[in-house]
């Protein structure tokens, strides 16, 4: 299996940036930011956010509120947070440099067991499965694991490796190039709703391709109630004082912490325990026009008002609730609030 793999790969090998010029500091950041968001997503950011961050000591160093404006449009902001506080764990204990030791890269803050073997492999061309979401698929269905996706069938195939079940000779190919093959199989071909199988390197050896029903492979856990996802109309004021726009800063317990928002109020939404935002009961014809965004389960759709201090009196808002200040080129502002402040331009 593991040749003919590594022949196709030399034909099909994405060259992501992060795959040029290899350090285990580039191997950190790109993986980190590649959990949750998608590769396309990733190539807008990752040169800039490394010229920006170009060590593990830049990263240590940053300010939280720092680190947040240059994360802004990768999302899932405590990525950032865990990757300052292994930047300062690796500054502090290891002089900036990266340990290859799983057993060290595991007791860093921010580092899970998936980040490590990505760094032991993939950074460092060791002995190692990056099992993401990608590997966690081709290998099930190569191997007929049917099992459901998540912890447990990710601890069967680390066994199975382990054991020497799965890759056996991942060494004799390379580590790494064994990992960035499965991923680029994995994300372009053995995809979760569509296998290409007459195209794949392995459907002569995979279980699920001979078993004709290779989407079956791994099992899809049941929607829990947590993964329904509701929707929310927000209304977002564009107060203007003295010719300014004002903002707030979003405290730490709050969605986008450390970024700016105008004042944001709930006006209708699917789940009763939502709390972000206090509601406003409100409805109006004068809205600019909506758009929409996304944060984690929630489908939103964004009201826009522009107010002035009086419109503010008759909707009952205390602006002295919010600790504002005028818009300037340093506000770290949320991309709904740059949004909404768009509509006017
Ligand atoms: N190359 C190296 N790591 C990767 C990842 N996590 N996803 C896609 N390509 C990668």
């Amino acid at each position: 299996m593991n040749k003919s793999l590594i022949d196709w790969s030399h034909q099909e090998f994405s060259n992501l940036p992060w795959r040029k010029n290899r350090t285990l500091f580039r191997t950190l950041v790109s993986e980190i930011m590649l959990q949750q968001t998608t590769v396309s997503t990733v190539l807008n950011h990752f040169e800039r956010f490394i010229q920006e961050y170009p060590s593990v000591e830049h990263i240590a160093k940053a300010t939280n509120e720092q680190l947040t404006v240059s994360w802004k449009g990768l999302g899932y902001y405590r990525r950032a947070r865990n990757l300052k506080k292994a930047c300062e764990y690796f500054h502090e204990n290891f002089n900036g440099e990266i340990p290859l030791n799983f057993d060290l890269l595991i007791e860093a803050p921010g580092i899970g067991e998936y980040t490590a073997n990505a760094l032991l492999s993939i950074g460092a061309n060791q002995k190692a499965l990056a099992l993401d979401a990608n590997l966690e698929r081709v290998l099930s269905r190569i191997h007929g694991i049917k099992e459901q996706k998540g912890p447990k069938l990710l601890k069967l195939l680390k066994k199975k490796f382990d054991e020497g079940e799965i890759a056996p000779d991942i060494e004799k190919f390379g580590p790494r190039k064994f990992n960035e093959a499965l991923m680029d199989l994995g994300r372009n071909w053995c995809k979760a709703n569509k296998a290409s199988c007459d195209l794949c390197p392995l459907s002569h050896d995979c279980s699920a391709a001979s078993s004709g029903r290779p989407l079956d492979i791994p099992i899809r856990p049941a929607k829990k109630s947590g993964d329904i996802s509701f929707n929310l109309v927000l209304l977002r004021l564009l107060f203007f004082k003295d010719g300014h726009i004002y903002v707030y800063r979003k405290k730490e317990s709050e969605w986008l912490a450390g970024q700016y928002e105008v004042p944001t109020f709930t006006l209708q939404c699917e789940d009763s325990n939502f709390s972000q935002y206090p509601f406003l009961d409100f409805s109006d014809h004068h809205f600019l026009p909506e758009y929409k965004t996304l944060i984690t389960k929630y489908r939103i759709t964004n009201k826009v008002l522009v107010v002035n201090d009086q419109d503010l009196k008759q909707l009952n808002v205390d602006p002295s609730l919010y600790q504002l200040k005028p818009v300037d080129a340093n506000s770290n502002l949320s991309t709904a609030t740059m949004k909404a402040i768009q509509l006017l331009k």
